[in-house]
């Protein structure tokens, strides 16, 4: 595991935008692994900020996200169909037929489980980007026992339900439920990138990544994987050695 501390950060979105961008230049008809929520958003706006420099091309790659709710249409603005559109896909040459996320209308959500892992069989994933929960998840992968190992429908526990109505106009209107990779189809990326900021994030930081290997803390089970950058600001990285 290769960790990396930044001052600022600008350095610390720079830094991952590079890592995804050189991954594209020297390979470009790359598989990148895509996440949504907060931390992606700098390292998005680089890498938009680097194609408009002419900087590089995402004409031949193929991109997969990590999850999606299920219900929502993809023009919702709290789908993470929308979200990859504004932040990223729209402002980049990547063709719309290159760019996955579980489809979260589908009729059949378990053949579209199936359908994901299997279409990154065919395409497997050179850099998978990975932010982190507080509470040690990967994708919609909470703590638990154990833990599904390939794309799969989880139901969105209450609190989370509670914490996301804020972005919708009444509770009912929150997914109950939502598509995610499983660890086991993170795990078979060739690299996985997992960035994570703030104070907030020290505790689990650290024992995601020196604590024990256990489905109590999904993001400890990166430990099994050979090749793992993980880049942290100065607070998220505070507990480490
Ligand atoms: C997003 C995802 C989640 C987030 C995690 C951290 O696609 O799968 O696991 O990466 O919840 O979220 P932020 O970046 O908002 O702190």
């Amino acid at each position: 595991m290769h960790i990396q501390i930044f001052d600022t950060q600008a350095e610390l979105d720079a830094s991952a935008a590079n890592l995804l961008i050189d991954t594209v230049i020297s390979k470009p008809n790359a598989v990148l692994g895509l996440a949504t929520g907060s931390t992606p958003i700098g390292i998005y706006a680089k890498m938009v900020e680097m194609y408009r420099k002419g900087e590089v091309s995402f004409s031949g790659v193929t991109t997969f996200n990590l999850d999606e709710y299920v219900g929502l249409k993809p023009y919702n603005d709290q789908s993470y169909a929308y979200y990859m559109n504004k932040h990223l896909f729209a402002h980049i040459d990547i063709p719309d037929t290159q760019t996955f996320l579980p489809n979260g209308m589908a009729e059949d959500l378990d053949a579209e489980c199936v359908n994901y892992d299997k279409m990154q069989v065919l395409k497997q994933i050179d850099v998978q980007l990975l932010g982190l929960g507080h509470n040690g998840h990967i994708g919609f992968n909470e703590p638990d026992h154990a833990l599904s190992g390939g794309t799969h429908v989880v139901k969105l526990k209450e609190a989370t339900r509670e914490a996301n109505a804020r972005f919708f106009a009444t509770m009912d209107e929150v997914p109950e439920y939502a598509i995610t990779m499983g660890v086991g189809s993170i795990l078979k990326a060739n690299s996985i990138l997992l960035v994570v900021r703030g104070a907030d994030k020290a505790e689990i930081v650290k024992q995601a990544l020196t604590g024990p290997i256990t489905t109590e803390v999904p993001a400890s089970l990166l430990q099994t994987h050979p090749r793992v950058t993980v880049l942290l600001d100065r607070e998220a990285g505070r507990m480490l050695d």
